[in-house]
């Protein structure tokens, strides 16, 4: 029976190995193929002659099974659940070696059997069961049934499989004649185990339980937490226990694995078994220590399992184990909601509700008003249903509306022609998630918007976004029957897109208008002969993108290409044709150069979706530094470069009549830091500060500077450099960008608390520089906000203007002039970080 144990056995620790138990398989009756009375003397020549033909046919029939029916038989398991509903769950049952426990086992693996051997086409590969454990519920049995089946008849054995709670259900009917004390079977639930479970490279399975009782909290985590990695090829199962009438909460305070759910991966059950139909949540990865998880069962039980293969293990994962009354706040939703406004969440919001929940809301506002509602969060994933359109699975239903799956921030809206709305919250017994915050108001149904624009779809916003260029209302609402502002591109279709998207390679108006008479590529773009133009990443790339094979004719893929100002330059001073090689994860160079120093760009964690809006998470940007001064605070932007050394803008440091911003001893650098204000970030002094020589006070051209740190830092999941481009690095226009800091403009004043982001696009400089009349060098580039209807300031001057590519971010810009702080019509200017590259590398060696 491999890992899976025949019954659980009471473990308030570890229990050191997976107890392997004997199998179900028969032993043979010897007896029967006993040498009978031996042959008379005549019988001997036949005898010989029989036994020479016997061992002829012996060989060929071995010859013939080993060689044609190798491994003819399949171990086929199932893990599941059933309810007694005539019994009442006893404290013994819980421990798997008591004479109660044993005795309902038996009747329920008697009870399995029976049902398996009135179908034909499991009875003849039914091997055995086992009952692994009670809970409560009227009494829940978790057992594994295992089959023999032969090699192609697996699907057959699973379609025979779907047909048993039929099969319970009849022979439910038949055993009113049975005797008394037989068990009433209800809700057959099983599943083939997850095929990753099953990998026979386990060389440890280990076994924990916990019950939580009272107020007490108990701790499960992987063994070796947190000082020794996890261990390798290993399978480990947590069974968790709550009191009767009570649910368990499961609450990871540290999670970190490796990112690959194929290598290493935690699986939380509601079950006490691995039924995949009663799946919470699988998790692989590192996720923020700032927003720890909780998790709920359904009943009193829960399982965590995790399996390990020999590559790369991480610290692991350590959480909490609680109970909490079953009814109580956290665990319920629901009721009447009343008053002009208010608001309501899903169960156990931010953390993730509970499976098998249903509630309901009704919101009744005062008479003559309509409800409006509004989701602020809305998370209701479940694998396999992102797109869903029907809601079979985890929904929200508003007034007889389903919506599911994940949806942006506030765009699920809805109003009511009169004063009631019902909403209902359904989770089924599988996936769950982190669901959803609401809020309703009473408003004028004649005047749903006073003051503001009434989008299409309920939304209002503000009368100025209306023709402005954005979609601020979601649905263009606010952008159809316009009249262009002047500068604005005045599509066909009658759409207005602000002036920067011209030329950018991106059909912003949706019909090509603003793509017209540009002069060939822009930028970061490869002309075809056709005309065309293509991404300069697919230049090149053995596929023909301009469909006159133009972009593949000479292409030297190979090291050695002459260089040129568009190659890139390995170490060894050859050159590659390859656009963007460094740090893509494929060494290009032949000495491997363009994948060195390549620990960079990253953030530690996985992105986790309830901070919304414009606040980061802490550790998404761990290069983002905040320059202060004593007296005034923080003042400045910069970006790591390396234990040493930051990137900021020369504007920053410049004298003026009353402050000496050019000197190290101004400043104070913090690393790591989330919230200004707080004292969560590693403090450093300067040894000096390099301006770049050229910088033009008048023009702000070469608006770029470099700070030395007075003592290296340690890098950390919130400190860590960006990557630094090579001179040849090709950031396309129309590409997106991360603007982030807390809003310190060149004018001053801090505007946030918390480190804000923004997403930017990049402009096509020829059009950005028709924008700024003239004002652009070739060492400024431009971008420009893409979305959203907010005008705040996310940049700072000096801060990054972070490019993904792939997993990492490259340091494209420096926050310089203009609206750096992402203003919705005004472009930002940052200095081109590839133009100072040489320069960066001659002054710090980075
Ligand atoms: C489990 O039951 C067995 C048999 O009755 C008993 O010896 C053992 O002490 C019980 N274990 C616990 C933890 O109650």
């Amino acid at each position: 029976m491999e890992y899976m144990d025949s019954g659980l056995r009471y473990t308030p620790k570890k229990e050191a190995e997976w107890e392997t138990t004997e199998g179900f398989l028969p032993t043979y009756d010897n007896k029967q193929f006993e040498k009978k009375k031996g042959p008379g003397k005549a019988g001997a020549v036949i005898g010989i002659v029989i036994f020479a033909a016997v061992v002829a046919l012996m060989a060929g029939l071995l010859v013939w099974h080993f060689h044609f029916r190798k491994d003819i038989r399949v171990k086929r398991m199932y893990t599941g659940s059933l309810k007694i509903t005539n019994q009442v769950f006893e404290d013994a049952y819980e421990n798997s070696s008591s004479p109660e426990f044993k005795a309902l086992a038996k009747q329920v693996t008697d009870e399995l059997k029976d049902v398996y051997s009135k179908m034909p086409s499991l009875a003849k590969y039914y091997v055995g069961s086992t009952v692994q454990a009670f809970s409560e519920g009227s009494v829940i049995a978790y057992y594994l049934s295992e089959f023999n089946v032969p090699a192609g008849q697996e699907a057959a054995v699973d379609s025979a499989m779907t047909k048993i709670n039929q099969q319970i259900a009849s022979s439910q009917r038949s055993s009113l004649n049975k005797p008394g004390n037989s068990l009433l079977l209800d809700d057959v639930v099983y599943s083939a185990i997850d095929a990753r479970m099953l990998s026979t490279s386990f060389e440890q399975f280990l076994k924990y339980s916990e019950h939580a009782r009272g107020n007490f909290i108990g701790t499960i985590e992987s063994p070796g937490f947190p000082n020794t990695p996890y261990p390798p090829n290993t399978f480990i199962q947590w069974q968790l226990r709550a009191d009767p009438g009570y649910l368990v909460k499961l609450k990871f305070d540290t999670m970190n694995l490796e990112e690959n759910c194929k290598h290493d991966f935690v699986k939380i059950y509601d079950s006490l078994v691995t039924i995949e139909s009663r799946v919470l949540e699988e998790l692989c990865g590192y996720y923020s220590p700032s927003e720890p998880m909780t998790f709920l069962s359904s009943g009193n039980v829960m399982l965590v399992t995790m399996a390990t293969n020999e590559i790369h293990n991480y610290p692991g994962f350590r959480a909490h184990v609680s109970q909490v009354k079953r009814g109580s706040k956290e665990t319920t939703c629901g009721g009447q909601l009343s008053g002009v406004k208010g608001s309501f969440t899903s169960p156990n919001f931010p953390n993730y509700y509970p499976p098998d929940t249903l509630c309901q809301w009704t919101i009744t506002v005062p008479e003559g008003k309509v409800v409006k509602v509004t989701f602020n969060t809305f998370l209701l994933g479940e694998p396999g249903q992102e797109n869903s359109k029907t809601c079979k699975k985890d929904y929200v239903d508003i007034n007889g509306k389903k919506v599911c799956g994940e949806q942006p921030r506030n765009t699920v809206t809805q109003t009511t022609t009169n004063n009631k709305m019902t909403i209902t919250f359904y989770s089924d017994k599988s996936y769950v998630d982190r669901g959803f915050d609401a809020e309703y108001e009473a408003i004028d149904r004649k005047d749903p918007c006073p003051n503001q624009f009434h989008c299409k779809n309920d939304k209002c916003i503000k009368s100025e976004l209306r023709c402005d260029g954005w979609n601020d209302c979601g649905d263009y609402s606010d952008e159809t029957q316009c009249n262009c502002k002047a500068e604005y591109i005045s599509c066909k279709n009658g759409l207005c897109k602000p002036p920067f998207w011209k030329c950018d390679g991106i059909d912003d108006c949706g019909d090509g208008t603003d793509e017209l008479n540009c002069g060939g590529c822009p930028t970061g773009h490869f002309t075809c002969n056709n005309k065309k133009c293509i991404s300069a990443k697919l230049h090149c790339d053995g596929r023909d993108d301009c469909g006159d094979n133009t972009d593949e004719v000479k292409c030297n893929r190979g090291t050695g290409v002459t260089c040129t100002e568009t190659t890139y330059k390995c170490k060894n001073n050859k050159c590659i044709s390859k656009v963007n090689p460094e740090c893509d994860g494929e060494q290009d160079c032949d000495d491997g150069s363009d994948e060195e120093n390549c620990d960079c760009g990253q953030s530690a964690f996985k992105t986790t979706r309830i901070v919304g809006g414009e606040n980061a998470t802490p550790g998404e940007f761990p290069w983002q530094v905040s320059l202060q001064v004593k007296k005034y605070g923080h003042l400045c932007g910069a970006s790591i470069i390396s234990s040493r050394w930051l990137v900021t803008a020369a504007h920053c440091v410049q004298d003026n009549s009353k402050d000496r911003f050019s000197k190290p001893e101004t400043w104070e650098a913090y690393l790591g830091l989330h919230e200004q204000g707080k004292d969560n970030g590693v403090k450093r002094n300067l040894k000096q500060i390099i301006p770049h020589p050229y910088y033009n006070d008048y023009t702000y051209d070469n608006d770029i500077a470099l700070m030395e740190l007075q003592s290296p830092v340690t890098f950390t999941d919130y400190i860590k450099p960006i990557c630094l481009p090579s001179p040849q690095h090709v950031f396309p226009a129309a590409g997106f960008v991360w603007i982030s800091g807390w809003g310190a403009t060149r004018e001053g004043g801090l505007a946030t608390k918390t480190l804000q982001k923004a997403k930017v696009r990049l402009i096509n400089q020829d059009t950005c520089n028709t924008l700024m009349k003239g004002q652009l060098t070739s060492r400024m580039m431009c971008a420009g906000v893409l979305e959203g209807g907010v005008d705040a300031c996310q940049g700072d001057s000096g801060g990054p203007l972070s490019f993904p590519e792939g997993p990492r971010m490259f340091l494209a810009g420096v926050v310089s002039w203009g609206e750096g702080c992402a203003r919705r019509n005004k472009p930002g200017i940052y200095s081109k970080v590839t133009q100072f590259r040489a320069w960066i590398e001659e002054k710090t060696g980075v």
